[in-house]
């Protein structure tokens, strides 16, 4: 499958009082064409700072880019000058973020707001650019688009002002769209209205999608991959159904474990013990050890590689050199696994 994006070994260090923060230690990701790659991980694990980074968001005071690539379309985007990039930024590669208040500007007509990128990037009439903007906030869902068109930010409402960030993103076409936490402003009715039209999106436009989320159970709806990342990795990277029902590392069967279900919603749900790693001292071995109830000595001392499940599916835990004792993952993954199966023989 052709690769729109390429991450190598990337490590961002934040210079604090404190002391030096490494929140990226080696991040390695493709994005294929046409694809949802989801980004999966507890707060502080460095999802917002990664797709910061590919937009060349960071801020420039304090942080830096220690090492690595990011690849789109074979340019490394952290060497271009800070003129091309703006070219990229929005017309190529466009993000959207949380809270759809703070993307848009209060005194503009949301006409207006979809207009200038496409505009600025596309070099279209106005006419034309008119016509592009009522034809993407008629596909993101708004209705009546033409009226639409002529009104500012709070004539609509949370869910249709995030319809109108998403369209502002989508306006130029981008190859890549990076969604940050899209919905967890909004309430939980709106949140799936808004994972329903990220679907729907999926199907009819080719922009490959990195969707960022602290909720597994919305991954398995709307990404084709997950990539989980623990304390400046990414941990386990494959197809949503690998990832799913034949995770690897113990920190995603901590992730499944702790996934509300219909039919534990009388237990007290799961939570992983203990807290993530500080970055300003980064552990020597896996970051994850000292909350893992499978850690061996090895997981002490060095940090594991990632090893090889299948083709499509890796995972950075000692548990998988051929060495290991094997243990079998808790019962709350072996349940889901089962699920799995049952559901697979049944079609
Ligand atoms: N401007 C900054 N200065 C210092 N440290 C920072 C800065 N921005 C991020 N960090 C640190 O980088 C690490 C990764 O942060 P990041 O925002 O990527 O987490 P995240 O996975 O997006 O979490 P969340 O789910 O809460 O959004 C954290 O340890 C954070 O404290
Ligand atoms: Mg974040």
């Amino acid at each position: 499958m052709k690769k729109v994006l390429e991450v190598k070994d990337l490590h961002i260090s934040f210079h604090t009082f404190a002391g030096e923060v490494q929140a990226i230690r080696g991040v390695n990701f493709d994005l294929h064409k046409g694809e949802t790659l989801a980004i999966v991980g507890e707060s502080g694990s460095g999802k917002s700072v990664t797709t910061k980074a590919i937009m060349r968001l960071l801020p420039e005071s304090n942080s830096k880019i220690k090492e690595g690539e990011i690849l789109f379309e074979g340019k490394d985007l952290t060497k271009l000058s800070d003129k091309s990039m703006q070219k990229v930024r929005g017309k190529d590669i466009s993000m959207i973020f949380q809270d759809p208040m703070t993307s848009l500007n209060p005194t503009m007509k949301i006409g207006k707001q979809i207009i200038e990128p496409i505009v600025k990037h596309q070099k279209l009439s106005k006419a034309a650019a008119k016509k592009r903007a009522i034809e993407i906030l008629d596909l993101v869902g708004i209705p009546n688009p033409e009226e639409r068109f002529e009104q500012y930010p709070h004539q609509f409402s949370g869910g249709m002002r995030q319809r109108v960030v998403i369209a502002i993103a989508l306006a130029c076409n981008p190859k890549v769209l990076i969604a940050d936490e899209p919905t967890t402003a909004l309430d939980v009715t709106i949140q799936a209205q808004i994972l329903e039209l990220m679907k729907e999106l999926q199907k009819k436009i080719d922009t490959s999608i990195i969707f960022i989320t602290h909720d597994l159970g919305v991954v398995a709806n709307v990404a084709d991959r997950v990539a989980v990342m623990y304390g400046g990795k990414i941990v386990e990277i494959g197809t949503v159904d690998e990832v799913f029902y034949n995770p690897q590392h113990p920190y995603t069967w901590g992730l499944i474990s702790s996934m509300p279900t219909l039919d534990t919603e009388e237990e007290e749900l799961y939570a992983i013990p203990g807290t993530p790693p500080d970055l300003l001292h980064p552990p020597k071995g896996d970051a994850f050890a000292p909350r893992n109830a499978y850690a061996m000595k090895i997981d002490l001392e060095e940090q594991p590689p990632m090893f090889k499940v299948s083709d499509t599916h890796y995972a950075a835990t000692w548990l998988l050199h051929p060495d290991a004792p094997k243990f079998e993952p808790p019962a709350a993954v072996q349940r889901r696994q089962r699920e799995f199966l049952e559901m697979k023989e049944g079609n």
